[in-house]
């Protein structure tokens, strides 16, 4: 598409001058071409994927890192014209590193110094910027009021800019239609956001959490089939994630199933609601643990001792630190037969390593119509997230696993949504089709955006053409424009 970009010093010289005459000061600081000392190490800074981390990963030739709004409108202006791609990375957490890496030349626009988070308790709201990250938001939150929330993500580093995807600086300025899309329509496609506005959520002063496993020898075929009738359509104040992992546990290769539950609310009164609607479950006022919504964020994040630990553990952003992993997603809309789970287990026994997360909706989610936002899943039961992390890599290695995934993925196509077989873009999966942004680009963005977006992506590529008709914004899955009648 674009002619190939000259050297990478005319480049980087004539980007500096360009971002230094708009920002009317030598930003010299602010723009690391492949030679300055530190582009290592900002680079890998916000690479959550360690599978990107190899010296065979293509590099961008410049990485600029705004220190203001007005560096990111310069950073935009000054790249055009030099015909690279543009990617834009807040927390960097994208899982195939579409923020952070391209087969192109490119740039990365890198956001994470743009990280305030200002929190206004009687208006009931917050102004959080893009770099931010979700553990900073909680405990910004936590500093005002402990009766005060925001449900998002349970990685304290991930970022505000991509796991939102969407806000908006200036509703009324860019007009309903591409706020629409910018909630939920995915970062990388319309522009850079700075920040988003949210709605604070009222939360008890005091929540409870529990934790309940099963084995096979101990009911967890019967738990999960029953999980599914009541994950998604019990009391909007409990939400109850199920992990599936396949262990060997006492020399047997069983699977374990895990209930993680957090309710808005006190211990008996969840008790004596899952007695009556999940006896399968077998929930005690033993297994749960009373403590502040805050302290359940840590406790989401691993802290087993949420209530004895320091909240400042959430403004630590644990830079260059990351497994190699690989995710993709499903969504089931009809309960899976109890035959079929059984399947399923034996299943992931035999691939090994790979597990799966089944997330229940129903509640707030589908309190909404499927094109009140971009995101389509509303009236879905739940979302499967497939999950398989590893520490040492090999290439061997890494096709193993890659190739499990693909395996467990194909094995639940008859259990799954269908036409379009749907796919949730915070769980960013390339496998499920890719675009190269040439002739063939509408085709190509209809294959992972019919998945990402369902009814809601004709809508996404008109706004897309209206208000970026040259592609500018773009990466590997963003939206395409409509192709130009012959
Ligand atoms: P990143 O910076 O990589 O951006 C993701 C995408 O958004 C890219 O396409 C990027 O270009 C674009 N983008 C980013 N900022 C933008 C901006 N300001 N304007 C326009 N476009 C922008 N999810 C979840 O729901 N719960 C969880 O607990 C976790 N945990 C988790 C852990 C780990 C280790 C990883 C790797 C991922 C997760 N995720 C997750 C997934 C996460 O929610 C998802 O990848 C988000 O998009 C990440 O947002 P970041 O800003 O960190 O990513």
């Amino acid at each position: 598409q674009s002619p190939p970009p000259s050297s990478s010093d005319s480049v980087y010289n004539s980007f500096l001058k360009c971002f230094s005459d708009r920002t009317k000061s030598s930003q010299t600081q602010n723009v690391f071409s492949q030679s300055n000392p530190s582009f290592s190490s900002v680079l890998r800074a916000y690479i959550r994927n360690a599978r990107f981390n190899t010296s065979s990963t293509p590099k961008p030739t410049i990485i600029v890192t705004p220190r203001s709004e007005s560096h990111v409108s310069a950073a935009v202006i000054c790249s055009k014209p030099l015909n690279y791609v543009l990617k834009i990375r807040s927390g960097g957490h994208d899982y195939d590193g579409l923020s952070y890496i391209s087969d192109k030349p490119f740039f990365i626009l890198d956001l994470s110094n743009l990280r305030d988070v200002s929190v206004d308790i009687a208006e009931n709201s917050a102004w959080i910027s893009a770099g931010a990250t979700l553990g900073e938001v909680y405990y910004r939150i936590w500093e005002k009021s402990r009766i005060h929330g925001f449900p998002a993500g349970v990685c304290p580093t991930v970022g505000v800019g991509g796991h939102l995807s969407g806000g908006g600086y200036d509703r009324k300025a860019m007009g309903e239609d591409l706020f629409w899309a910018i909630s939920g329509g995915g970062g990388g496609s319309y522009g850079v956001v700075l920040g988003y506005k949210i709605k604070l959520v009222p939360v008890p002063e005091t929540v409870t959490v529990f934790r309940v496993e099963k084995y096979i020898n101990s009911g967890a075929v019967d738990f999960v089939y029953k999980w599914q009738f009541v994950g998604p359509k019990t009391d909007p104040n409990l939400f109850m994630r199920m992990l599936i992992q396949p262990v060997t546990r006492n020399k047997v290769k069983t699977v374990r199933a895990t209930v993680v539950a957090l309710f808005l609310g006190k211990a008996d009164d969840v008790v004596s609601l899952l007695r009556k609607e999940f006896p399968e479950l077998g929930l005690t006022k033993e297994n749960c643990t009373e403590m502040t919504w805050f302290q359940s964020a840590l406790w989401w994040d691993n802290r087993v001792n949420a209530t004895q630990t320091d909240p400042k553990v959430f403004l630590d952003r644990n830079l260059d630190t990351s497994s190699f992993g690989k995710r993709k997603s499903d969504y089931v809309a009809t309960e899976i037969p109890r035959k079929g789970i059984e399947s399923l287990f034996k299943k992931m026994i035999e691939l090994g390593k790979i597990g799966l997360v089944f997330n229940p909706y129903g509640g707030k989610v589908a309190e909404f119509a499927v094109n009140a936002t971009p995101f389509p899943h509303r009236n879905k039961l739940f979302k499967i997230q497939y999950s398989v992390n590893w520490k040492d890599n090999t290439a061997e290695i890494e096709k193993g696993y890659l190739n499990e995934a693909k395996a467990l993925y194909s094995f639940m196509t008859g259990f799954v949504s269908k036409n379009p077989r749907s796919a949730y873009l915070n769980y960013r999966d390339v496998d499920i089709g890719v675009n190269d942004h040439g002739a063939n680009s509408y085709k190509e963005g209809e294959v992972y955006g019919r998945k990402y977006f369902g009814v809601n992506f004709d809508r996404l590529v008109k706004i897309k053409t209206a208000v970026d008709p040259g592609n500018f914004f773009r990466n590997e899955q963003s939206i395409p424009t409509l192709p130009i009648a012959k």
